[in-house]
């Protein structure tokens, strides 16, 4: 199976989780004093915090990342409005926009997202996402409760796919009518958004059944992954998708030279925690999650905890983001060798896609790409000295045999 990698772009500052670390930028710096370029100070062509997700973004691209994943976090900046910005700035990598159904029209984004495949080449992909707490998204309009959102969404997708592909789409739903509606023209022809989706409630698992092409899960225990990936396969067989679903999954990485070294960068993340205080904020917080995810932030970081070591969930997977507070909240930890091992583990599980950072996002997309994604790609082959393509004056290439 070809594995792909994606990055991430931080939308809500660099390791803001953790005051300690003075390597925060962007706006939601809680140390000020420790600001770095960028944060503009309001002058005249001063650089901003999208120079940098720029940069990040560049980043991973020149490093050989598919795309990038761009969570919708609840303070933080909206994705679709960041990609579509740094679309032009970009050749070929793919924008995986965290998208939230129930903050749209199905026919408003049908459009929004034919237009996003025209200017950027067909680079958005959609992660249909839920939200965060259901206090959250009721402080912010949201009327319908859980599973109801699920259903909502279904029938959303099933608006935008048939809005996308009929120039006169009819449809009669519990949440929503179409009456003749569907993209015409050039618009037509853009090809749909990739549609990813996560979360293990049973709405969830529907939702990516019947709509998604890649169901994305956090790199928990292996037998939990497998388990999951096994059940949205057996629901995608009614409809007919069983084989066509793929897997991806979200996690970081703390990759360095040796595993010592990589263990005391894991050691740092979590000591500043415990000293900032976001230890216990993460389960005070935990009570505010949706079943499903606060009975996994239970089963991993409920017990005692008393060191970084306390919690990894098996050699080279730590669950220690999650007691921090760290989204995706599974990371994994050890030499170059010993993290190629481990995407080489959860590769066989059946996932394809492996979102794959660590912080600050920038430095480590560079070492994520110099020293991991190296060992997943056939080696370039050395030029032979009669292939060389020689350099022609004025800056083009001459292509051989042309004459
Ligand atoms: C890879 C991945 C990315 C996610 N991105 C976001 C996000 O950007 N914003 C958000 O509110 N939730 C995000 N989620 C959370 C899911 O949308 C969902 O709320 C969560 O998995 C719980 O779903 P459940 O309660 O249906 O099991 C993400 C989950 C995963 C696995």
């Amino acid at each position: 199976m070809t594995i792909e990698f994606f990055a991430r772009l931080p939308l809500h500052g660099e390791t803001q989780f953790i005051p300690g670390d003075n390597r925060n930028r962007g706006d939601w710096n809680r140390q000020p004093h420790a600001s770095t370029g960028a944060v503009s100070s309001g002058e005249d062509g001063d650089f901003a915090y999208i120079d940098y997700l720029s940069q990040v973004a560049r980043a991973a691209e020149i490093n050989g990342f598919a795309g990038a994943l761009l969570v919708n976090a609840p303070f933080g900046d909206e994705p679709w409005i960041v990609s579509a910005a740094l679309a032009r700035e970009t050749k070929r990598l793919r924008f995986v926009d965290a998208f939230h159904p129930g903050h749209f029209s199905p026919w408003q984004a049908t459009q929004m997202a034919a237009s996003f495949q025209r200017v950027s080449g067909g680079r958005l992909v959609w992660n249909v996402i839920q939200g965060g707490s259901d206090g959250l998204l009721r402080a912010n309009g949201e009327p319908l409760p859980h599973d109801e959102r699920y259903a909502r969404a279904i029938e959303f997708l099933d608006l935008v796919k048939g809005f996308w592909n009929n120039e006169s789409f009819h449809y009669e739903g519990q949440y929503y009518r179409a009456d003749g509606g569907g993209l015409r023209g050039p618009l037509a022809q853009a090809p749909i958004p990739v549609i990813c989706s996560a979360g293990t409630s049973e709405g969830a698992k529907e939702l990516a059944a019947k709509h998604s092409d890649y169901y994305l899960v956090l790199a928990e225990s292996p037998e939990h992954v497998a388990r999951n990936i096994a059940d949205v396969k057996e629901r995608a067989a009614k409809y007919g998708r069983a084989d066509q679903i793929r897997f991806g999954v979200s996690v970081d990485a703390i990759a360095r030279e040796t595993d010592e070294l990589a263990y005391a960068e894991a050691k740092r993340f979590f000591d500043e925690g415990v000293r900032a205080g976001t230890v216990k904020a993460a389960a005070e917080r935990s009570e505010h999650m949706s079943d499903t995810n606060r009975e996994r932030f239970r089963r991993y970081n409920g017990r005692e905890v008393n060191g970084f070591e306390d919690l990894f969930v098996e050699p080279h997977l730590w669950g220690g983001f999650g007691c921090i507070g760290i989204p995706p909240g599974f990371a994994f930890v050890g030499s170059y060798e010993n993290v190629a091992a481990k995407i080489r583990q959860f590769a066989d599980l059946g996932l394809s896609w492996f979102f794959l950072n660590g912080y600050p996002h920038l430095e480590e997309i560079y070492r994520l790409g110099e020293h991991v994604l190296p060992r997943f790609r056939a080696p370039r082959l050395a030029l032979a000295e009669d292939q060389a393509v020689p350099l022609v004056s004025g800056g083009g290439i001459a292509a051989r045999g042309n004459g």
